[in-house]
């Protein structure tokens, strides 16, 4: 009894650790993703190192659960499809990290073990911030590039190794000193001050601009178009070896590097040759301070011992090598003050806080604004406009307020709430319960959100504006002729200035004009749902429609009267609610109407045989598209949905029902084909 009692309770925590080991997988699988393939990093490097730390510290403990697809077990990254996948012959493995003097000291100690009563030298080098490659040279010349991918496979990126200036196409030996094969490893990178002029002229165009010489280095790499690549200031440094044939005969890291700088590549500005673990705590002190005055970015040294022959001695385990390290620099933080906390408008509306601090230099860069997020945030932090606070920056993520300095806070300082109207449009700002973003009700109205209000106004499913397309809003925003939706029924009283735009004939202008006078003929739930309300999308706005039947008793609703409508929760009813209660879209609606937007006055109102019901429509109806039997369904008050669950009441079947039709079988859900539905809509509408 007893001991059953036992294995249950360990069978229960292997589960629980297996499950932990599981999550932080999948969490750094994602980070993992999205630095290596996307070149967006998600979190910072420091967060990063904490969660594989707690990863690796968890399958010391329990060896017995680790999983095969860890990242401990494997180098992070994966090809991306564009290139063609080259193996490694020798795989490009990563290092393990220190980051103080005594986690240095332990990994001095080990090798020390490893290797008694011998003398070990350390080439310490920077650790450049950058992205990994691989050269090969066949009798002096340059064959081909691959970036490291996954450690095991790479991208063939040959064509944009070519354009990197000091990458040398041919080495520089008289040729019987050549190898006839190397290959040579080391770091592709945008120095600082290409970095900065990058961004400049990125700006300037008004292109997206790169976080960081790091991402805008494998931004560059991974151009398919090798013109892009050699466009961008890139640099490779080299620093080791992989494979050489016949072998050479150096017996160093330092002798290596000395040889490939007489072979023609460039080697990092800074590295060192030295005798003790203590020497190499200085260069890092040494670095540190120096680091700012660096033609490239740096996240740390590297340190290697010098030997080959010790390295071999000493091997890899799994996979890192024991005879290398990094000593990562720790994330930076730098104290500032609060200068304000202002609130910025989105295109669809949220009110987010920015910190305006005192310029403060962090992480190589001067950081003035950073994003609070939320009214939570500001909570949680407890920061106000006066406040001390750190600044927290890797090199890679947004800077980030991480801490406030109470005991520095001035009596001036002041507490930042809420607005309770936009800063841009000054409508009424609401945040319903149970969410985290607080929002501006003037949808219609206000400048921020405009772009956006007028794309949803005139799309297909709701005024149905032909033709006033994207390209069309920007021109008319440029010359000022929507200032809000109405404004899209006055254009026509300013036919002279609309010729002005570029590649628009009187005939384009002519049928612009005609179709915005086209869609004033309309029907109530295109309106509505042309409003662009949050949280009302077409189902909803038909069934707004049908409750309410007229816009002036919708306009009326109270809370109570909206949350009777089918489809419209606790928090959307508030959404409506604000909607129709912000002055200013009232303003709007009431120009639209003047304007002579109008639909069919209600006949009786529509029976909604099917209220609330859930209904898919999958196949191909030979009698109409599936749009069509859509808003029929939808008339009748039905809710037609993408997928079949039990809570479906039926499923309409055409021709070629596939997964859907199996799904309704499996679940006993009922099944119509397109006779009986026929059927089924001429006995309601007719
Ligand atoms: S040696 C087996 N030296 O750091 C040792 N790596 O985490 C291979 N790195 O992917 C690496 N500067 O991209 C070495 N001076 C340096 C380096 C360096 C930057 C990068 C490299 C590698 C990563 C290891």
């Amino acid at each position: 009894m007893r001991s059953d009692q036992n294995s249950s309770a360990q069978n229960s925590s292997d589960q629980e650790i297996a499950l932990q080991m599981r999550q932080l997988i999948q969490i750094l699988a994602k980070h993992n993703h999205a630095y290596y393939v996307m070149d967006q990093p998600s979190i910072s490097d420091a967060e990063y190192d904490q969660l594989f730390h707690q990863l690796k510290a968890l399958e010391q403990q329990y060896p017995e659960s680790i999983q095969n697809d860890s990242p401990t077990q494997k180098v992070g990254g994966e090809a991306l499809k564009k290139f063609q996948s080259i193996k490694h012959a020798v795989p490009m493995l990563s290092l393990g990290n220190v980051f103080n003097f005594d986690e240095l000291k332990s990994f001095d100690q080990r090798i020390q073990d490893r290797l008694p009563n011998q003398k070990v030298q350390y080439d310490v080098e920077l650790k450049l911030d950058g992205l990994a490659i691989s050269l090969w040279y066949k009798n002096g010349q340059l064959v081909q590039g691959v970036t490291r991918g996954d450690g095991e496979t790479g991208e063939d990126i040959s064509q944009n190794v070519r354009t990197v200036r000091n990458i040398p196409l041919q080495l520089t030996h008289s040729k019987d000193e050549l190898p006839e094969l190397l290959e040579v490893r080391g770091e592709v990178l945008i120095p600082k001050s290409g970095f900065e002029k990058l961004n400049r002229e990125a700006e300037q165009k008004g292109e997206k601009t790169f976080a960081n010489p790091r991402n805008a280095a494998a931004g560059s790499l991974r151009q398919l178009d090798p013109k892009i690549a050699a466009s961008r200031p890139l640099a490779f440094y080299a620093y080791g070896i992989a494979q050489c044939e016949p072998h050479h005969d150096l017996d160093s890291m330092s002798a290596s590097l000395h040889w490939l700088k007489t072979l023609g590549f460039e080697i990092a500005e800074r590295q060192w040759l030295v005798d003790s673990i203590e020497d190499v705590e200085n260069c890092y002190q040494e670095i540190m301070q120096e680091r700012p005055n660096l033609s490239v970015e740096i996240d740390g040294m590297v340190i290697k011992v010098d030997s080959l022959q010790q390295q071999k001695q000493l091997g890899f385990l799994s996979r890192e090598p024991r005879w290398a390290t990094a000593y990562k620099f720790p994330a930076q933080a730098a104290l500032t003050t609060v200068d304000n906390i202002e609130w910025q408008v989105g295109r669809t509306g949220t009110l987010t806080p920015v910190a305006r601090l005192k310029p403060v230099f962090v992480g190589g860069v001067t950081v003035s604004n950073v994003t609070l997020h939320n009214i939570g945030e500001i909570h949680r932090l407890d920061v106000r406009v006066g406040d001390t606070v750190s600044v927290y920056r890797t090199g890679d993520v947004i800077p980030k307020v991480e801490k406030v300095w109470q005991e520095f806070r001035p009596d001036t300082a002041q507490v930042v709430e809420l607005p309770s109207q936009c800063p841009v449009c000054e409508s009424p700002v609401v945040m319903p319960e149970g969410e985290a973003l607080a929002r501006c009700s003037g949808g219609l109205y206000c400048a921020a959100q405009r772009i956006e209000a007028i794309r949803h106004f005139v799309a297909r499913k709701a005024m149905d504006i032909e033709g006033l397309g994207d390209r069309w809003v920007e021109s008319l925003l440029h010359l000022e002729l929507l200032d809000n939706v109405a404004d899209i029924y006055s254009l026509h009283l300013h036919h002279e200035k609309l010729l002005t735009i570029d590649k628009m004939g009187e005939k384009s202008v002519q049928n612009l004009i005609d179709a915005i006078e086209q869609s004033k003929e309309t029907e109530l739930h295109r309106f509505i749902y042309a409003l662009g309300i949050r949280g009302v999308g077409e189902t909803t706005a038909r069934m707004l429609a049908n409750q309410f039947q007229t816009l002036d008793a919708l306009m009326s609703a109270d809370l109570e009267q909206l949350k009777k409508t089918p489809d419209v929760g606790d928090i959307t009813a508030e959404w409506i609610f604000d909607f129709f209660h912000a002055e200013h879209n009232i303003e709007v609606i009431q120009a639209l109407l003047d304007a002579g937007i109008h639909w069919a006055a209600p006949q009786a109102p529509t029976r909604q045989p099917l209220n609330g019901e859930s209904w898919v429509v999958t196949g191909t109806l030979a009698s109409m598209g599936r749009d069509e039997a859509t808003q029929r369904l939808q008339a009748l008050g039905a809710r037609v949905s993408g997928s079949v669950s039990s809570k479906t009441k039926c499923v309409v079947a055409g021709e070629k029902a596939g997964s859907k039709l199996d799904k309704a079988e499996k679940l006993g859900v009922a099944v119509m084909n397109e006779d009986q539905f026929l059927q089924m809509l001429g006995g309601f509408e007719g």
